[in-house]
């Protein structure tokens, strides 16, 4: 499939725009430096914190696992049988920091798609290829 354009001029802080790609959602969610920060102290309680299984590319390996810290853009399924996450922008009781919650079988992943311990997906959400066209529109693909 060829690469896709999404337009990020008028995501507000803690928004989430999507995209079709490959058949395929991507999700683009608009990060505070807040949520930024408060992903270290999560790494304890997940399964894969650095993630060392590759869910994305090289140039996104950081904790933040984007380009650009401000802008998460991950596939929108679950990695343990393909539902579509619900995506918790305010702390709720299965998740205090914030994160996607799958409602099939209760996999929980932060804001930066790193999935938790103790659930059933079993490796952190996939962050697609991405590249930057201006400041205001990503590339997928
Ligand atoms: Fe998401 Fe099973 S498909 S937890």
């Amino acid at each position: 499939g060829a690469p896709v354009q999404v337009d990020i001029s008028k995501l507000e802080m803690g928004q989430r725009v999507v995209q079709e790609w490959r058949g395929q959602p991507v999700w683009v969610i608009r990060r505070s430096e807040e949520t930024v920060s408060a992903l270290d102290a999560l790494n304890d309680q997940l399964k894969d914190p650095q993630s060392e299984q590759d869910q994305q590319p090289a140039y996104a390996s950081s904790l933040w696992r984007s380009i650009k810290k401000e802008y998460l853009i991950l596939i929108g399924i679950c990695t343990h049988l393909g539902c579509s996450p619900l995506y918790e922008e305010e702390p709720t009781v299965e998740l205090k920091e914030g994160g996607f919650f799958c409602p099939c079988h209760g996999s929980k992943f932060d804001l930066a798609g790193r999935v938790y311990q103790g659930v059933p997906a079993p490796t952190n959400m996939v962050v697609p290829p991405h590249s930057y066209l201006s400041e205001s529109v990503v590339i997928v693909g």
